[in-house]
């Protein structure tokens, strides 16, 4: 059977070849797509039974392409590129692979919040974390790794996810918290790590940020569609204290870097997940999990249940 590794933004070669081994040792046959098209992905998938891919956009039209396909591994953790639904429909089963890349984005949540609190590092005096108060916005994999190292820092934390229990948090040391509102109102830092779904699209704008202790910093390692962009600028705007870190662009970058300069700050490409760690980790995870969803349905991470 033919297994599909579709990715725009390439895995790591070593990740290549630990997801290789994996489907060669299955007797499956890969094929790779690397920094393909839309084109290229629609002629690839015709005779695919499995697919592997990251934030590339699957949608009906190419579930429609691939009358073959049995079944969708998101190599990560964020699956709102894939039409669901239209999954369903086609009788596809939808995988993501919870936990193997979260260590990459938590630790790259504090790559730019040091960059940011050390005016990135252009000489002028900067600030410390130690005894500054973090609120992580969802206790999920990431959310957990943000809390681990952030102890290491001396920082004080506090989380909000109506999905974990309270207990959770406080026996891993974090202060659980039950509305948005406090969790901004409270923290010197807010870490996003909520999903991007109808419930939390453009959830976090204006009064929320407003909210925020002098000299607040959003940190976004999420997705841009939870950011209301015009509320936010119009928070920056009236608060010249406010800074703004994301790992995804938002739609308005230019006009934010124009109006704001050094208080934003976004990484020209999503690069949370982009290590060598994480994409060996999810790749494989990926992999294994296509080859044994086709060999006997195993599904233990369906997301389209
Ligand atoms: C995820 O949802 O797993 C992360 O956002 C990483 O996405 P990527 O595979 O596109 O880097």
């Amino acid at each position: 059977m033919k297994i599909l590794v579709f990715t725009e933004k390439p895995f790591a070669p070593a990740a290549v070849q630990a997801i290789e081994n994996v489907i060669n040792a299955s007797g499956n046959e890969l094929e790779l797509v690397e920094m393909g098209t839309r084109a290229d992905l629609l002629e690839a998938v015709k005779n695919a039974e499995g697919l592997i891919v990251r934030s590339d956009k699957i949608d009906a039209e190419v579930m429609d392409a691939a009358p073959l396909l049995k079944v969708i591994v998101r190599a990560g953790a964020g699956y709102d590129n894939i039409d669901l639904e239209a999954a369903t429909k086609h009788g596809i089963c939808v995988m993501n692979t919870p936990g193997q890349n979260s260590n990459a984005v938590a630790e790259l949540v504090f790559g730019m919040i040091v960059m940011m609190c050390r005016n990135q590092y252009n000489g002028k005096s900067g600030s410390e974390l130690k005894g500054k108060s973090l609120g992580i916005y969802a206790f999920g994999q990431v959310g957990r790794n943000v809390a681990r190292i952030a102890k290491g820092f001396g920082m004080d934390l506090e989380a909000l996810d109506k999905f974990v229990p309270d207990a959770i948090m406080e026996g891993e040391g974090v202060k659980p918290v039950h509305t948005p509102e406090e969790l901004f109102s409270n923290n010197h830092f807010v870490s996003l790590h909520i999903p991007a779904t109808a419930e939390t699209r453009n959830s976090i704008g204006y009064d929320l940020v407003m909210k925020m202790p002098q000299g607040g910093v959003l940190i976004n390692t999420a997705r841009k569609e939870v950011i209301d962009e015009a509320g936010l600028m119009k928070a920056l705007e009236e608060r010249p204290d406010l800074r703004y870190i994301s790992d995804i662009k938002p739609d308005t970058a230019e006009e934010f870097e124009k109006r704001f300069a050094a208080r934003v700050f976004f990484t020209p490409k999503k690069m949370g997940a982009q290590t060598a760690e994480a994409n060996f980790n999810a790749g494989v995870a990926a992999a294994e999990q296509v080859v044994a969803y086709l060999k006997d349905g195993w599904n233990k991470y369906q997301v389209n249940k």
